[in-house]
């Protein structure tokens, strides 16, 4: 048996350090200690109140000290400079308040080897899956966001993006209920300073776990070049499992560069005709262009009905190439998820499209998903990794 990991808590919220004790104290393998009680620890829990410039600094000391092998850092606070700063000494993990279960769960037991995670699924990093509409209002934005955080749900990813394409018109913080400060049109302008740890601090949180790139609201990201997207989706890769994009119809430089560097492309379509002519002429492009190869190239009917005038099979001979998935007709858990700024999974979690986006994004990674894991090592029914962590480890500070 390995000893016990000691965690001390540095933490003046009661009912924080409360939740803490609790959870810490339930693991087998940790001991929770309070401040005062030890001198050195493994992990240091420390919260960021009201005095930062001096907590940082004590963070700065007790690593040159080498008392303290992790800090994790927690705030009630959402002020950017914290993080910014937590960056910059180089901890691993933040956690904002309330601190969520599954997240300390998943750096508690990342800090104890993780290894049972990584041992079952392969390692992937930075793949890219570009959802474009064949036209427009037929459910591309229903699709990307839910199967952006259905990955999530899937075992051994650990990370997802998620970029909204749309320039001016763009959804996905609506459908998210999110009010992000930055957007890749603020991201292009800083183009020379982009680096992970500048890419990390724009990004928004969403509580499923993903990270969303919203698209400009104005004119700010219309200079946007194919260069500067493929540098940004560079970064992205480095950080991300998976990075999801809503393509929405736009098919020009910039998108034709995104096309070019996907790893998927799924066309989102109905089984109507314009919209299967819409799919045919995309094909067709795309074969001329000569990317992406054909193989990334998925066809996905929304909002399919069995009952419907046109089947599968006749869109299927039509389009001369297989349908890879249709999403049931579900008008009234789509509307109800995007009315309440939630995802599918949050207002209908056992919903039959809930599960079969959950589904197409196993299918299409190769990832089981994560409910039919094994007990994780803390002996409990394991689930960690629905919420990614936000990881600080490998960013590096210029
Ligand atoms: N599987 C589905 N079944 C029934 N209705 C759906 C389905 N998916 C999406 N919808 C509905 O379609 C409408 C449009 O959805 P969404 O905004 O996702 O489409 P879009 O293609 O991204 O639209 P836009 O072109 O405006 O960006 C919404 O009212 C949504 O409820
Ligand atoms: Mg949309």
């Amino acid at each position: 048996m390995t000893d016990k990991t000691v965690v001390v808590l540095n933490v003046k919220a009661q009912k924080v350090k409360e939740g803490l004790i609790d959870i810490i104290s339930s693991l087998e393998d940790f001991r929770v200690l309070h401040a005062d009680e030890s001198p050195s620890c493994d992990i240091l829990i420390m919260e960021i109140g009201d005095d930062p410039k001096k907590e940082f600094q004590l963070i700065q000391e007790l690593q040159s000290s080498g008392r303290v092998n992790e800090i994790f850092l927690t705030s009630s606070s959402t002020d950017p400079n914290i993080l910014i700063q937590a960056l910059r000494c180089g901890t691993k993990e933040f956690f904002s308040q309330p601190i969520n279960r599954e997240e300390l769960l998943q750096a508690l037991s990342k800090f104890r080897g993780g290894k049972e995670r990584a041992e079952e699924a392969p390692e992937e990093k930075g793949k890219i899956i570009n959802i474009i509409g064949s036209k427009g209002g037929i459910g591309t934005t229903t699709v990307a966001v839910n199967v952006a955080t259905s990955l999530l749900e899937l075992q051994g990813v650990r990370s997802v993006a998620l970029i909204d394409m749309n320039l001016l018109f763009g959804e996905v913080p609506l459908f998210l209920d999110i009010e992000p400060v930055f957007n890749w049109g603020e991201v292009a302008k800083n183009i020379s300073r982009l680096d992970s740890t500048y890419l990390m601090s724009v990004l928004s949180k969403h509580p499923s776990g993903i990270y969303v790139l919203p698209s400009p609201t104005g004119l700010d990201g219309v200079n946007t070049t194919p260069e500067v997207i493929e540098k940004l989706l560079d970064i992205m890769k480095a950080e991300f499992d998976f990075i999801v994009i809503d393509s929405g119809q736009s098919l020009d430089t910039v998108s034709l560069r995104i096309l070019e560097l996907s790893d998927s492309v799924l066309l989102n379509s109905i089984l109507s005709l314009p919209c299967l002519i819409n799919v045919k002429r995309l094909l067709d492009t795309f074969h001329r262009l000569g990317f992406p190869n054909e193989e990334r190239v998925k066809i996905i009917i929304n909002r399919y009905h069995k009952n419907s005038v046109i089947s599968k099979e006749e869109a299927e001979k039509g389009l001369g190439k297989k349908i890879f998935w249709h999403v049931p007709n579900d008008f009234q858990t789509t509307i109800t998820a995007i009315n309440r700024g939630k995802t599918l999974s949050e207002v209908a979690h056992k919903a039959e499209i809930t599960g079969n986006l959950r589904e197409m994004a196993s299918k299409l990674t190769g990832r089981l998903e994560r409910k039919k894991e094994k007990k994780g090592f803390f002996g409990l029914r394991s689930n960690l990794g629905q919420v990614k962590v936000l990881k600080l480890k490998d960013l590096e500070v210029s």
